[in-house]
């Protein structure tokens, strides 16, 4: 039986490379996103492996209501990002701005995770996985959006406990600076870049097929004694423990 993979934010940067990659490992993909340009775009590049749905995965109501497949062999969380970027920096002293900003945050990165696993929880097949994209700001800060990545990090320890009777593994993949893909909106400065390249023990930036390769391997059978971790992809810029 052919397997099936779902694959939210898989329009663009790490999600659509992951979709790539498990449709090289012969899966059907359902790749997730809110704009359906994006998603029409990547089916016709990758072929008739591909479905599209457009959603956001953030709304429990408009989750509740989707059609999803029958039954979900591998869930890859990849949608979400850092809302503060491309917004105006709440001033000091704006609390209403500064709960906004970090409700903004958890909302796309924590709740997007956890009510699209919930969704798809009974669809899971047995000895499924579900992979969920963190970040190393979960280690580093960055306001509300690492303390949402830290929050996937938290939930995804207890996700591998409730699903591992089923043999249902659940791990985090946390890349660093990733290129090749919408992340930064066009605003990381050559500056900035620099300093995070220099952070890294092999002096690279990430590439999107740097974290789905990692995806991949968690996606297949050899990976079924792997879960309750953060793997880490970020060059050596923070060493996991
Ligand atoms: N690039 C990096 O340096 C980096 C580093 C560490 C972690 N990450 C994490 O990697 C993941 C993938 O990001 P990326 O780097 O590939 O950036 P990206 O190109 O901006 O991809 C994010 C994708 O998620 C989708 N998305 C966002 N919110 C959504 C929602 N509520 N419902 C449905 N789809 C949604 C976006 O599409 P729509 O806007 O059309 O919905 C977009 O396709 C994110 O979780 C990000 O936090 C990235």
């Amino acid at each position: 039986m052919q397997r099936t993979a779902v694959v939210t934010g898989g329009g663009t940067g790490i999600g659509k490379a992951v979709a790539r990659e498990l449709v090289e490992a012969d899966f059907q993909v359902l790749i997730v996103g809110r704009r359906p340009a994006p998603l029409a775009e990547v089916a016709a590049e990758l072929g008739s492996s591909v479905d599209t749905l457009a959603l956001d995965v953030a709304d429990p109501i408009a989750l509740a209501a989707a059609e999803f497949p029958e039954r979900v062999d591998v869930l890859v969380n990849s949608a979400g990002g850092n809302t503060d970027i491309g917004r105006e920096r709440a001033p000091d002293g704006d609390l209403i701005g500064l709960r906004d900003s970090w409700l903004a945050n958890l909302t796309a990165n924590l709740l997007s995770a956890m009510l699209t696993t919930e969704r798809l929880r009974p669809s899971l097949a047995e000895d499924g996985r579900v992979i969920t994209i963190g970040s190393i700001a979960a280690q580093y800060g960055a306001a509300g959006y690492g303390a949402a990545k830290a929050g996937v990090e938290a939930w995804n320890a207890e996700l591998a406990f409730t699903l591992g009777a089923a043999g249902i593994t659940a791990n985090v993949v946390s890349p660093g600076l990733t290129e090749d893909t919408e992340f930064f909106r066009g605003r990381l400065s050559e500056q900035r870049r620099a300093t995070l390249i220099g952070r890294t023990a092999n002096k690279r930036a990430g590439l999107s097929v740097d974290v789905a390769a990692v995806v991949g391997f968690l996606a297949s059978p050899a990976s079924r004694h792997v879960t309750g971790q953060v793997l880490h992809v970020n060059g050596g810029a923070h060493l996991g423990g």
